[in-house]
C-alpha cells in the first residue's frame, strides 16, 4: 500500500499521553474495503450493555479477540457469539496502520490482537467510559476514524471532566497510553449523520 504522506503528518498531543495524528490513516478507500470484508464475516450488531440496553454504535471485531457485551458482563471473546466462529483475521493494512501510528507515539512493540469497528449512523454516539477490559495496560490504545467526523471528548482521570474536545476527521489517529491508557472519552453522533453520513471507527488494543 502507498505510504505516501503518512511520515510527514503532524502529532499534536492534544491531552498528556493523548496524541493526535492527523491524516494518519490515509488510503480510507482501502480501509473502507476491509472494513466491508470483516463486515460480511462478522456482522455489525447492536450489543446490549450489561444492564439491557442496546448500544447506539453497531459493532464488529477483527483479530484473536473480540470486544463483547451482555447480560453477562463486558469481555473478550475469542469466537463471535453470533456465528460461533473466529473472528475474521485482522487484515494486514490495519495491523501495519496500528503499528505505524503506534511506533511514532513511541510504543515500539505494539501488537494488537483486538480491533473494535464501531459504526455510527443516525443518532448513534457512545457515551463517558474507559476501556478496561485488556489485560496488558502497558499498550496504548490506537483509535482510527473513517467516513464521517465527530466531536470526541476526552475526560481524562475522572468521568466528571472537564473534557478536551477534538474534532476527529477521516484518517484522523489518535493514540493514547501510559498514564493516559485509562482514561475517560466519549464520542458525539457522526456530522451529517442526519443526511445519511456515516462513521466507522477501527480501535485497535492489546486485549490477551
Ligand atoms: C471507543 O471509545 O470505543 C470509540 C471511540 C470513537 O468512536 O472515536
Ligand atoms: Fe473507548
Amino acid at each position: 500500500m502507498s505510504r505516501s504522506g503518512s511520515d510527514i503528518d503532524l502529532a499534536t498531543e492534544v491531552a498528556p499521553e493523548v496524541v493526535l495524528l492527523r491524516g494518519f490513516a490515509a488510503t480510507t478507500a482501502e480501509y473502507a474495503a476491509a472494513v466491508d470484508a470483516v463486515a460480511a464475516a462478522a456482522p455489525f450488531r447492536h450489543l446490549q450493555t450489561p444492564a439491557g440496553r442496546p448500544m447506539s454504535a453497531a459493532m464488529t471485531n477483527c483479530g484473536t479477540l473480540g470486544w463483547h457485551s451482555d447480560a453477562k458482563g463486558y469481555r473478550y471473546e475469542r469466537n463471535d457469539p453470533l456465528s460461533g466462529r473466529p473472528w475474521p483475521s485482522m487484515p494486514l493494512i490495519f495491523l501495519d496502520l496500528a503499528q505505524r501510528a503506534a511506533y511514532k507515539v513511541g510504543y515500539r512493540d505494539f501488537l494488537p490482537d483486538a480491533c473494535l469497528i464501531n459504526r455510527y449512523a443516525g443518532k448513534a454516539k457512545m457515551g463517558a467510559h474507559r476501556d478496561a477490559d485488556e489485560r496488558d495496560f502497558s499498550q496504548p490504545i490506537v483509535s482510527v476514524t473513517l467516513g464521517a467526523s465527530a466531536t470526541f471528548l476526552w475526560y481524562g482521570p475522572l468521568r466528571s471532566g472537564p473534557a478536551v474536545k477534538i474534532r476527529l476527521e477521516p484518517s484522523d489517529v489518535l493514540v493514547w497510553g501510559r498514564t493516559a491508557r485509562r482514561g475517560y472519552h466519549a464520542v458525539g453522533q457522526a456530522e451529517g449523520a442526519a443526511a445519511g453520513a456515516v462513521r466507522f471507527n477501527l480501535t485497535f488494543r492489546k486485549a490477551g
